[in-house]
């Protein structure tokens, strides 16, 4: 084996993490799920609703600012699986009855086979900047929460949150930057990515109280368990020219996730603190989704396209329905690959886990102190 524990060996969609009914190896594996992703108006975000709406998920709230992008992935949705419920909620909590947009056209990657299976709710829930605390604690507030009027709580907590929604505005080496999109970078990427899931974990608190399980009518309670995938980057450990903020945003996505599943997934780190004792439960997990022809790719260089903008944005959507259920909990809280083949990555667990890998670590540096 080479020194890299996989090889990129994907491009696009395989058998192991195909979500497409009838016969996808993971299609009806979201059904009675509700999936939350933002940016999921254009590019991987778009291909990533697809997805879970394909394995069967029974309600998706897609997130953005645009509303035109986001109503395009409702009605690309409705050409291959049935939409129920025919409100879309549009801006913030004005409703707007738009009529079922299902039909029996098929196409793209639900388009093989027969195809059909029924019922998703596609709610657009636009003009959320996600760099806001306004914006989306409007959000939350609105379809999930309690606003404290009789129609707070209309829906709980997505079983699932993609933090999808991402920018590359600076493009210049440091010095030649300019402070405001530097800084926007980071503002979206990591400020924004923060601000949903700070924002998520107490949706779930809130919806189902935060006792621990001891503590909580006698022990008898059940757990809730939530998801969290935050779309990060090759970006993070890999040096790509003019683009210092991006990869800082990322590396910085990477830390967060690895934090996020230490302080609320159940104790994988820190242990000592008895989080795992939690009613809810929240699993994070990092993913590089490929490198993809989209609006955001569209700032590199003519020859850096060609060269790595070579994945279909399937791939990294059928990975994020594997990595939302419960045979991917080995993986959370580290950073993955879309393009590894997640079959193989199974059996490298023991190693993953004996040697702490896929994490962010500064390289030859060998800590021996205990971890505090
Ligand atoms: N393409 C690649 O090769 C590649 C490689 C590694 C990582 N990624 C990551 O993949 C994710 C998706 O990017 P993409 O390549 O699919 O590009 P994209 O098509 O440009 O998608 C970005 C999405 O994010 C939304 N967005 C941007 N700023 C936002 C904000 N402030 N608030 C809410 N939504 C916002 C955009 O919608 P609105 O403008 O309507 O809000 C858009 O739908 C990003 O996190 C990106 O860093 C991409």
């Amino acid at each position: 084996m080479s020194s890299s524990l996989l090889q990129p060996s994907h491009h696009d969609l395989y058998p192991f993490i195909d979500p497409c009914p009838p016969c996808g190896q993971l299609a009806s594996s979201a059904k009675g799920k509700s999936v939350l992703i933002t940016g999921a108006g254009s590019g991987i975000g778009r291909a990533i609703a697809e997805a879970f709406a394909l394995a069967g998920g029974e309600r998706l709230f897609l997130v953005g600012r645009r509303e035109a992008g986001l109503r395009e992935t409702r009605e690309r949705i409705g050409e291959k699986v049935e939409l129920v419920g025919d409100v879309s909620v549009v801006g913030y909590g004005e409703e707007r009855r738009c009529g079922a947009l299902g039909g029996d056209r098929a196409g793209g990657i639900g388009g093989r086979g027969s195809g059909r299976r029924d019922g998703c709710e596609v709610l657009v829930v636009s003009g959320v900047d996600i760099s806001k605390g306004e914006d989306v604690e409007r959000m939350f507030t609105s379809y999930f929460g309690s606003d404290g009027s009789s129609e707070g709580k209309r829906f709980p907590p997505p079983d699932i949150l993609v933090s999808n929604a991402g920018t590359s505005c600076a493009t210049e080496n440091i010095a030649d930057s300019d402070p405001d999109m530097w800084w926007r970078d980071i503002e979206v990427n990591l400020k924004g990515t923060y601000l949903v899931a700070k924002r998520y974990i107490r949706a779930f608190r809130e919806y189902y109280g935060s006792t621990n399980v001891a503590e909580g009518q006698g022990g008898t309670q059940s757990k809730v368990e939530g998801r969290i995938i935050k779309v990060s980057s090759n970006a993070s450990w890999r040096y790509v020219p003019g683009r210092s903020s991006y990869a800082a945003s990322k590396l910085a996505i990477n830390s967060l996730t690895e934090y996020l599943d230490g302080e609320e997934g159940g104790g994988t780190v820190g242990s000592t603190t008895g989080h795992s004792r939690n009613k809810v439960t929240i699993r994070s997990v990092a993913l590089h989704p490929g490198g993809v022809n989209t609006d955001l790719a569209a700032t590199l260089p003519e020859t850096v396209r060609k060269r790595i903008l070579i994945d279909k944005p399937e791939l990294a959507a059928g990975t994020c329905v594997y990595l939302s259920l419960p045979r991917a909990d080995f993986l959370m809280g580290w950073f993955v690959n879309c393009t590894w083949d997640m079959e193989e990555l199974e059996k490298h667990r023991e190693t993953v886990e004996s040697q702490d890998l896929l994490k962010s670590k500064v390289v030859g540096m060998f800590d021996t102190l205990p971890a505090p």
